[in-house]
């Protein structure tokens, strides 16, 4: 399928490669398109371009910028999202590892209402340095059923595994538990540690 990736750091050169290598056509855009180039030429990609030029062109777009500039990015595209897959995998966590949607709409929402696109939430609860060696089970929130088909294929073409969890309603919930895991992964904890599988669920 085609994919547009909407920024050129660590997140889209982590999955940009894995589709790449998946055989899908994918293009990466950035405000600074030579930086998207130079990803582009790095990962294999067919090409690069400009935010605009990029959130034209998927049957799935990942934005991978900072949420903070999430909402301007998914504007700036006037109507060339609108209806079309948007991945989003950005965690809206600032200072103390608490959420800067300040108890509201979940970023997710937010970018769903702001865009026009039919969101699914995905890939923000891992480091990139997971999505490129290890990728783990995926949960994805959304309320479309082919947006939803479309990012399944999408978690198992970089060798995940997907997980539904339920519609866009609950994305703020996978954003509040991804910022509290980063909190505790970066002071030092294991977070894994407080997940044991229940007797009764195996
Ligand atoms: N890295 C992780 O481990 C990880 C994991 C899960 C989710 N995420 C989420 O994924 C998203 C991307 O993270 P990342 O690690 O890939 O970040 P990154 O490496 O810092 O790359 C950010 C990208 O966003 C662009 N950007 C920054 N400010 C912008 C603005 N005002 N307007 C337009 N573009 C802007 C940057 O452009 P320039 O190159 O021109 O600066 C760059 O292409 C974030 O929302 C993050 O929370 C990250």
């Amino acid at each position: 399928m085609r994919i547009g990736i909407l920024g050129n750091g660590n997140m889209a050169e982590a999955l940009g490669t894995h589709w790449v290598r998946a055989g899908h056509r994918v293009r990466i855009g950035g405000r600074a398109p030579d930086k998207a180039a130079e990803l582009a030429r790095r990962i294999g990609a067919e090409g690069a371009g400009t935010l605009a030029d990029v959130a034209g062109f998927g049957d799935a777009t990942l934005l991978a910028v900072p949420y903070g500039s999430a909402l301007d990015v998914v504007r700036a595209a006037g109507t060339a999202l609108e209806g079309r897959v948007l991945i989003d995998c950005t965690n809206p966590v600032g200072p103390g590892f608490l959420l800067t949607t300040d108890g509201g709409p979940s970023a997710a929402q937010r970018i769903a209402e702001a865009s026009g696109a039919r969101v699914v939430k995905a890939f923000n609860h891992c480091a990139d340095s997971v999505w490129r060696l290890a990728p783990p089970a995926v949960p994805l929130c959304g309320d479309d059923e082919e947006a939803l088909e479309t990012v399944r294929t999408l978690v198992r073409d970089i060798g995940g595994e997907p997980l539904d969890a339920g519609g866009l309603e609950r994305a703020g919930l996978l954003e509040a538990t991804t910022a509290f895991l980063i909190g505790l992964w970066l002071s030092g904890q294991d977070p894994r540690a407080m997940l044991p599988v229940p007797p009764t669920a195996v």
